[in-house]
C-alpha cells in the first residue's frame, strides 16, 4: 500500500510517500520561514499562495525520489486540521483532485495525530500504548496513546503553548523570527545559575500546564538587568535565554515523569517543533533512565512539520481505523 501525504497546515509545504512495505519511500519539505521572517511572523495569505506554488513541484520530486509514477499511488493523506484555513485549503484541495482524477481514496489526518505518531518513523520505534508529550507553536498536551485512533489528552496547557512560549519570549529579546530555535541556541551558552524564573504549576496536582507568565518574568527581568547594568549585553541576553528554557524544560520533564507514575505506562514519546529542543531531550533522557522508563522521539527532521507524517498516519489510519475522508478543512479541531 502506497500512501501520499500532503501537510500544508502552515508555513511548511510538505509531500511524502510512505509503502506500508518499505517505510518511507520519499519526503520532500518546503519550508516558507525565509518568505515570513521579513514580516516577524506568518502572513496567511503569503502562507496560501506559497503552498500552491510548491505542492506540485514537490510531488514530482517525491515521485522521482521514489522511482514511482502516480497511477502507483494507493491513497492520498492530507492535513484537515488544525492550521490557517486558507492553507489548509490548498493541500485539501491538491489532495481531493489528485485522488478524483485516479480514482483513489482520500483519507483526512489530524495534523496533531501526524506529529504524535511520527516517533514510529524512527529506528527505536515504542509499541503501544505509550505517554505522548506533544509540544508545537499551537499546542502543548500530555495525551495517552493507546492505538491508532484511541487517543486522550491527559493534560495540556491552559494558555500559551510551550513553541509559543519560545517564540514570544524571543521577540521580546529582540531575536529575529522564528525565534524558537534562535533562542534555544543562546541558551546553550548562557549560564544556568544566574537568573532563576518561575515554573508556573510545577506542583499543582494535575498534569495540566501555563506557559504565558514565562514571558512576562522575562520582560520583568529584562527590564531589572538594563535597569542595573544600563543595558542588556550579549551575555545576559543568553543568561536570561538559558533561565527561561531551564524554567520550561523542567515544568515539561516534571509533568511527564508525574504523568507516567499516575498512568503507570513506561513508555513516552515526544512530538512537535519544541522536541527538537536539546537541552529538553537530555532532561527526558536523563530523568527517564533514572526512573527506568523509556523515551521515544522521532527522527530530528520529523519533529517540526512534513509531509512523512501524514502520509504514515494515513496509511496507520487506513491499516488500523476508520479512515475519514472529505472535502472539507478544520482550522480549529479537537484531537480525541
Ligand atoms: O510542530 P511545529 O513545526 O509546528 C506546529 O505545528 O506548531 O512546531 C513549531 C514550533 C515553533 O514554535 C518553534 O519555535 C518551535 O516549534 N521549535 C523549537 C525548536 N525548534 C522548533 N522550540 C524550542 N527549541 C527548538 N530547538
Ligand atoms: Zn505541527
Amino acid at each position: 500500500m502506497l500512501v501520499l501525504g500532503i501537510e500544508s497546515s502552515c508555513d511548511e509545504t510538505g509531500v511524502a510517500l510512505y509503502d506500508t512495505e518499505r517505510g518511507l519511500i520519499a519526503d520532500q519539505l518546503h519550508s516558507q520561514m525565509a518568505m515570513h521572517a521579513e514580516y516577524g511572523g506568518v502572513v496567511p495569505e503569503l502562507a496560501s499562495r506559497d503552498h500552491i506554488r510548491r505542492v506540485r513541484p514537490l510531488t514530482d520530486a517525491c515521485l522521482a525520489e521514489a522511482g514511482v509514477s502516480l497511477q502507483d499511488i494507493d491513497a492520498i493523506a492530507y492535513t484537515q486540521g488544525p492550521g490557517l484555513g486558507g492553507a489548509l485549503l490548498v493541500g485539501a484541495s491538491y489532495a481531493n483532485a489528485l485522488a478524483y482524477g485516479l480514482g483513489k481514496p482520500v483519507i483526512a489526518v489530524h495534523h496533531l495525530e501526524g506529529h504524535l505518531l511520527s516517533p514510529l518513523l524512527a529506528e527505536q520505534r515504542p509499541d503501544f500504548p505509550f505517554l505522548a508529550l506533544l509540544v508545537s507553536g499551537g499546542h502543548t498536551q500530555i495525551m495517552a496513546v493507546r492505538g491508532v485512533g484511541q487517543y486522550e489528552i491527559l493534560g495540556e496547557t491552559l494558555d500559551d503553548a510551550a513553541g509559543e512560549a519560545f517564540d514570544k519570549t524571543a521577540k521580546l529579546l529582540g531575536l529575529p523570527y522564528p525565534g524558537g530555535p534562535l533562542l534555544s541556541r543562546l541558551a546553550e551558552e548562557g549560564d544556568p545559575t544566574r537568573f532563576e524564573l518561575p515554573r508556573p504549576m510545577l506542583h499543582s496536582a494535575n498534569l495540566d500546564m501555563s506557559f504565558s507568565g514565562l514571558k512576562t518574568a522575562v520582560l520583568m527581568l529584562s527590564k531589572q538587568v538594563e535597569a542595573e547594568h544600563g543595558s542588556i549585553d550579549e551575555q545576559a541576553r543568553k543568561d536570561i535565554c538559558r533561565a527561561f528554557q531551564e524554567a520550561i524544560v523542567e515544568v515539561l520533564v516534571s509533568k511527564c515523569i508525574k504523568a507516567l507514575k499516575q498512568t503507570g505506562m513506561q513508555r513516552i514519546v515526544v512530538a512537535g517543533g519544541v522536541g527538537a529542543n536539546k537541552q529538553l531531550r537530555a532532561a527526558l533522557d536523563d530523568a527517564t533512565r533514572r526512573r527506568q522508563y523509556q523515551v521515544f522521539y522521532p527522527p530530528l527532521k520529523l519533529c517540526t512539520d512534513n509531509g512523512a507524517m501524514i502520509a504514515f498516519a494515513g496509511a496507520m489510519r487506513l491499516k488500523y481505523a476508520t479512515p475519514a475522508g472529505g472535502f472539507t478543512v478544520k482550522p480549529r479541531w479537537e484531537l480525541s
